[in-house]
């Protein structure tokens, strides 16, 4: 049965996605496991979210991509709150805009390592608390980019391709256990994304002039609507956009002069 105030570890909760879905989560009621690499951000959210809604939280620096790192973050949250039962594999990232043949090495590493092994080791050491706690439901966060290649986005895409796999497959592994597996699939969104994979702020804000794309609260809103939903359904894939983004790719976008 989903306990009434169920335990969430979020990775990449120190901003977008990650840190939106958490203040949702919190305002219903959900304990917080919350990981990042800059844990200056994951503290002062964790101590706020405490204040406002009175629930526990445990707040750690982590980097997905070092299993160690990983394993310690996620047993420490589980022990310190007590149990684990949702989980958001969130942390991801761009680096740069790349043709196939001209990715450097370490803009090739940082995003499969953290958009596809970070993930894979994040519900790795997850999984054992989730089943001893006996209800659980675990979320990937691909992109439209896992649905439809763009040029010069080659390994972001392959890397997001990559988790819809995972995803799918462990939606597979799992049937007959009290765990949901849930892959919530964004267009654009105004996040530190666009900043990260850019680099530069003006890039950045350009991106999204003249339209009006998702915000990090909206994706937490469609995790928020997963999570609750009566426990015998299961939303497999939620592809989401902003009306003014009608392809996956930025093909067909409505931007006003
Ligand atoms: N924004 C979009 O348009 C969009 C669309 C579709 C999908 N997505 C996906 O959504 C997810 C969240 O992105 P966002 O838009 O919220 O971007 P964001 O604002 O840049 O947030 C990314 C988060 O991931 C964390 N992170 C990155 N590398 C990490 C690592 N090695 N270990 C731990 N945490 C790490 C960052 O925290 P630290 O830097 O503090 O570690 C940050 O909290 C990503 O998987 C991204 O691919 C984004």
């Amino acid at each position: 049965m989903r306990p009434d105030h169920p335990i969430v570890l979020i990775t990449g909760a120190s901003a977008g996605f990650g840190e939106a879905t958490a203040r949702l989560l919190a305002s219903r009621g959900c304990h917080l496991i919350l990981g990042a690499r800059r844990l200056e951000r994951v503290q002062a959210l964790a101590a706020e979210l405490i204040a406002a809604h009175g629930i526990r939280a445990f707040a750690c620096a982590v980097d997905t991509r070092d299993t160690a790192s990983v394993e310690a973050f996620v047993k420490a949250g589980a022990e310190a709150l007590g149990g684990l039962h949702g989980v958001v594999a969130n942390a991801g990232l761009a680096s740069g805009l790349h043709k196939v043949w001209e990715i450097p090495d370490a803009d090739l590493e940082a995003m499969l390592r953290t958009n596809v092994e970070g993930v894979v080791k994040t519900i790795r050491a997850a999984l054992p608390f989730v089943r001893q706690s006996g209800w659980g439901h675990i979320f990937f966060i691909g992109s439209t980019a896992g649905h439809q290649a763009y040029e010069n986005g080659g390994v972001y895409c392959a890397s997001k391709h990559g988790i819809k796999a995972l995803a799918h497959t462990l939606r597979l592994e799992l049937c007959g256990e009290p765990i949901r597996v849930t892959s919530v699939d964004p267009g654009m969104a105004e996040t530190e994304f666009a900043l990260v994979r850019l680099g530069d702020p003006a890039k950045a804000k350009a991106l999204y002039q003249g339209l009006q794309p998702l915000a990090g609260a909206d994706v937490a809103e469609c995790i928020r609507w997963a999570f609750e939903l009566p426990e015998h359904i299961n939303i497999d894939e939620l592809i989401v956009k902003c009306r003014d983004q009608a392809s996956h790719t930025m093909a067909k976008v409505n931007r006003k002069a």
